[in-house]
């Protein structure tokens, strides 16, 4: 093995539900394709607690079985310690990096660089909008969004 450096990401968003479970399933995709799942601890949150303890929403779990990505979870919210433990904490939209950036100081120990994952779009397209109130043709949007900002984002870290 060339590298055994464990990074760290932690997808966030709203619920947990929607656009962070799918990064999180994509990201693990593609270190997974590389050989290098074990040099990565993958995770994702949500800034509320509206949705903890549930599954991604069908449509999503729809798309990715769709795309054969492998995508189980249960949705969690984000904790202290995670700002302490994650190299990065990518958020899904502006309001989810406020709540984040907010949180992190308030906290002893921030570790993690918190931006958007549509930072590193190549496309520029920097939110990744919440299709909850949307439909599959949503769902199929944040899936694409988010396999060129993984890609991206691990071409940059790797
Ligand atoms: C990953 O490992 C498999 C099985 O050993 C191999 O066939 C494949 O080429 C490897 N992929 C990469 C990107 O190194």
């Amino acid at each position: 093995m060339a590298e055994q450096v464990t990074k760290s990401v932690l997808f966030v968003c709203l619920g947990n539900i929607c656009q962070s479970p799918i990064a999180e399933a994509v990201f693990r995709k593609l270190v997974t394709d590389q050989n290098i799942s074990d040099n990565w601890r993958i995770d994702s949150a949500a800034t509320s607690t509206y949705e903890l303890g549930n599954p991604p929403d069908y449509r999503g779990q729809a798309c990715m079985k769709k795309h054969g990505i492998p995508m189980s979870h249960v949705a969690r919210q984000v904790t202290k310690e995670d700002f302490d433990t994650f190299d990065y904490i990518l958020c899904m939209d502006e309001s989810n990096l406020r709540d984040m950036n907010r949180k992190s100081n308030q906290v002893k120990n921030c570790r993690a660089k918190i931006k958007l994952l549509g930072n590193y779009d190549p496309q520029k397209q920097l939110i990744i909008e919440d299709p909850y109130y949307g439909d599959n043709a949503d769902f199929e949007a944040v899936y694409q969004q988010c396999v060129r900002c993984c890609r991206a984002f691990l071409g940059k870290v790797r």
